[in-house]
């Protein structure tokens, strides 16, 4: 099934970075060794900062000696100037030269200002120095949600080199994430090619995160096509994949196992997803299923473990008893919820904070970081404006002074910012006018609700996180437990958690239930808790989530608003339960308990 090599390492564990760095340092030692020169082909983006990070700590503890190495980068935004913030000539300063011994003179990166007459030579250039160098050792690639490597695009030849790109839909949207709008986002990249990729002796893909999934299933399991850039690596005699649970979780073996060999179908929650999955194949409820149904889709053994009615009545128990109403829901306890940005806890669990504020429970809300990125400059500069008008309504000569300065410096920026080409950073005023516009959200939200206390941790620590424990005493917690990119703000959020938590004494240890925002809603199957949402709840999940005002707004190309996203992913949920045969409600919130680590698991 797997036409790739493959190697799977734990979510939430630094296993995967650890052992992608030894391989590289073993690389340089060796040569070095040999008075031999290594040469590094090198990747930006979010997948190897752990590694860079590796990288970094086995240097300062004096493991490893850049001295000899030669470094070539993949790619970098064409036109973009080199110190760009977002530009990957400064990523890889940032985060990897700055911090070692590599000589200037042994990097190479593309540098995006080269002229559009010189590109030809200039990119012929590169390849020849890569050739010059011995060729590369040891290539780092990332891999897009489009199936690019390096900036190979979909339908990028085979037999490509070193060459200027157009970018797709999918990658533009993706950079939106550092530029901040796609208006900023740069169209074109030098990048080199997938020829020039496949000559490398050794190739590391590393993917991570559950919005890779998908790709990499394509990457790995279909045949080397264009369409899947990466699958050309298949072709490659020493490239492996390297992949956390996260990536890894479509793969066939793992998402279907039964159709890989035998399986311990004594499993329980293997049976549930098996037979859910079954149900939403053949498009019956689990009560039509049929032996035959089992016996086509490779799931014989499962009967054979357990006699079909009784499986069908087990799944179909099972899924009636997740859905939890305010009757099984806490009563007058202290409920403490973790939100990594401010609209995090109404968009995954609005209904089921309305049903905790009506069953007496306190709550409190922590939002745990600003989450400045996502909020529009006209956005802020309508809130400086509004503070403006309302000391001019006031009459306070000290404070329209003020404001009125604050509305300049702002403008002034925004203003230059346009007309700049790919944007600049924001300054201090606009960065904490933004945080205000989600702070003032959140608390406008929470008030609509009733829950009494909102609180902003501006950047999450493990000690802050325990500190807030410690003040709430909850007996139970909400917290996000997105597998998205492991570098952004929601996994490092839940990796926080997941730290404070284990340190908390084992005493009184409070309920730890997680939620999902940005990865697919935990499925049913799952999930521990689904808590139904009546009309009026679901009506008032959507008013919460447009007191998130900076947030509905179409940032992307083709992507939807917030509360838009919101009624969707609910009825999503609710129309699988309802495939099942299980009915009742429209929308529905769905949890999963998180269970403590037992050494040399992962619980999440
Ligand atoms: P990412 O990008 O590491 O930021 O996800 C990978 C890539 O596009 O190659």
């Amino acid at each position: 099934m797997e036409r790739a090599k493959i190697k799977i390492f734990p979510n939430e564990t630094n296993e995967l970075a650890e052992e992608v760095a030894n391989i590289i340092i073993s690389e340089i030692n060796m040569n070095n060794a040999a008075n031999r020169p290594t040469v590094l082909g090198l990747a930006t983006g979010n997948t190897p900062l752990d590694v860079y990070r590796e990288l970094i700590r086995q240097y300062r503890e004096g493991k490893v000696d850049f001295s000899r190495v030669i470094s070539f980068n993949l790619d970098e935004y064409f036109e973009l100037p080199p110190d760009h913030e977002n530009s990957y000539n400064r990523f890889m300063f940032d985060n990897l030269f700055s911090h070692i011994n590599i000589k200037r003179e042994n990097i190479h990166i593309p540098q995006g200002l080269t002229s559009l007459k010189d590109i030809k030579e200039y990119c012929d250039s590169y390849e020849a120095s890569i050739k010059n160098a011995g060729g590369i050792d040891i290539q780092l690639l990332g891999i897009g949600r489009d199936g690019h490597i390096g900036f190979n695009e979909p339908l990028s030849p085979e037999d490509s080199r070193t060459r200027l790109v157009e970018l797709d839909k999918v990658t533009l949207n993706d950079a939106v994430r550092e530029f901040g709008d796609v208006k900023l986002v740069p169209t074109r990249a030098i990048t080199m090619g997938v020829q020039t990729i496949m000559d490398s002796k050794r190739v590391i893909l590393i993917a991570t995160g559950d919005h890779k999934a998908k790709i990499i299933r394509q990457a790995v399991e279909m045949p080397p096509n264009p369409e899947v850039v990466a699958s050309y690596l298949q072709k490659h005699t020493n490239a492996t994949f390297y992949l956390d649970q996260a990536s890894a979780s479509e793969l066939t073996r793992i998402s279907k196992p039964w159709i890989f060999g035998p399986v311990d179908w004594s499993n329980p929650r293997l049976q549930s997803r098996a037979v859910c999955y079954l149900s939403e194949t053949t498009k019956k409820s689990i009560a039509e299923l049929e032996v035959g149904d089992f016996v086509v889709n490779m799931m014989e053994g499962l009967i054979k473990e357990v006699p079909l009615a009784t499986l069908k009545t087990k799944v179909l128990n099972e899924m009636v008893g997740k859905i939890t109403s305010n009757d099984r829901l806490p009563v007058k306890k202290s409920v403490l919820i973790l939100a990594p940005h401010t609209e995090d806890d109404v968009v995954a669990m609005g209904g089921t904070i309305q049903k905790l504020i009506a069953n007496l429970n306190h709550l409190a809300c922590v939002y745990m970081t600003p989450g400045t990125g996502a909020v529009l400059d006209y956005e802020a500069q309508k809130f400086a404006m509004a503070k403006l008008i309302y000391s001019q309504h006031v009459g306070d000569k000290s404070l329209i002074q003020k404001d009125q300065d604050l509305v300049t410096a702002i403008t002034q920026h925004i203003n230059k910012k346009k007309a700049s080409r790919f944007g600049m950073p924001d300054t201090v005023e606009l960065t904490t006018i933004k945080a205000v516009v989600r702070e003032a959200e959140a608390a406008a939200c929470c008030n609509y609700f009733g829950v009494p206390q909102c609180e902003f941790m501006n950047g999450a620590t493990v000690e802050k996180v325990r500190m807030v424990i410690e003040k709430h005493k909850p007996n139970v917690i909400f917290a996000c437990g997105d597998l998205t990119d492991p570098n952004s703000a929601h996994r490092l959020c839940l990796r926080v958690i997941l730290s404070a938590y284990r340190s908390l004494p084992a005493t009184n240890l409070p309920e730890l239930w997680l939620y999902r925002v940005d990865s697919n809603e935990f499925h049913p199957a799952e999930s521990d808790m689904l808590v139904p949402l009546s009309a009026t709840e679901m009506e008032a999940k959507i008013i919460g989530t447009v007191y998130h005002q900076s947030q509905n707004y179409k940032l992307q190309l083709g992507t939807k608003q917030l509360w838009q996203k919101v009624e969707e992913r609910s009825q999503h949920l609710s129309n699988t339960l309802k495939q099942y045969g299980v009915t009742g409600y429209t929308s529905y919130e769905s949890f999963k308990k998180h269970t403590p680590i037992i050494p040399g698991t992962t619980a999440v």
